[in-house]
């Protein structure tokens, strides 16, 4: 053979192999997830009725809204669900890293938070609380009144920019746990908390030393949850849109909702 030919050859072989790297490189995370088998959803599972660790039929279970959106979202793919678990602060930086899919935690979607994901058409909206605890709802009736108090928000949460906004008087410290949040205010270490709606309402339904403080938070605009996903999966985004359409639509989502505020949620 020819040098030429033989020069001509391996570049043609250089350029396949680069064409080819670049093609696989280029997956996307649909094409990612199908190949897999699986759908990995981060998750905080501590915050009924969305996502939480409860007993059924004698066994620990994972339960709650944001589960039976993943799992349709499993089914509508054809793939099986992995649920992983870690701290709130941590569940929109594992799409990111891409160790976790997608992530369904009871996000709020924020203009923050946009520049960096991606999100799915929301499917609920919430509204954010102050729980007290009973013997003190007389005392705590305004944002003011909360002065030179210590008021607790999940870390990472957007309560917490909330209540640094809106109770700037107060000292506002952030728990990794809503539980052990609750426990502090439980026991007096702590005197206020901010949560949204319906996790606050599964709380007090709990405890009955805890009820909502009669003043309202004002809206900064990010009631609406969605699914989270790393920018740039737009095919498995259409996907997850339409089952979130087709759950809200058939009545389903809110089926689920009600169904997870019957369930007890353990520690
Ligand atoms: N909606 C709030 C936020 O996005 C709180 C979500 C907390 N979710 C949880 N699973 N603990 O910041």
């Amino acid at each position: 053979m020819k040098p030429w030919k033989k020069l001509l050859l391996g570049l043609a072989g250089i350029f396949a192999l680069t064409s080819l790297a670049a093609c696989s490189s280029s997956t996307n995370t649909l094409d990612k997830v199908k190949n897999k088998g699986t759908l990995t959803v981060a998750l905080n599972p501590h915050f009924a009725p969305f996502e939480f660790k409860t007993i059924q039929d004698g066994k620990d279970t994972i339960a709650g809204a944001d589960i039976e959106i993943a799992k349709a979202i499993g089914d509508e793919l054809g793939v099986k669900v992995k649920f992983s678990e870690m701290s709130f602060d941590n569940v929109l930086a594992s799409v990111q890293s891409g160790k976790a899919d997608i992530a369904i935690a009871g996000i709020s979607v924020t203009n923050e938070r946009k520049k960096v994901y991606d999100f799915s058409d929301s499917y609920y909206t919430s509204e954010n609380v102050v729980i007290v605890k009973k013997d003190k709802v007389n005392d705590f009736t305004s944002a003011d009144s909360l002065a030179k108090q210590t008021v607790g928000t999940q870390k990472g949460s957007v309560q917490e920019t909330i209540a640094k906004k809106q109770l700037s008087k107060a000292s506002v410290v952030s728990l990794a746990s809503n539980g052990e949040m609750i426990n502090e205010l439980k026991s007096g270490q702590i005197q206020a908390v901010v949560l949204e709606k319906a996790i606050a309402e599964g709380y007090i339904a709990q405890n009955d030393d805890l009820t909502l403080a009669s003043f309202n938070l004002k809206s900064d605009g990010s009631d609406a949850y969605a699914v989270a996903i790393r920018k740039g999966s737009d095919d498995l985004l259409k996907e997850i849109n339409a089952v979130i359409k087709e759950t809200k639509e058939s009545g389903k989502f809110d089926q689920w909702l009600k169904e997870a505020s019957s369930y007890k949620q353990s520690k």
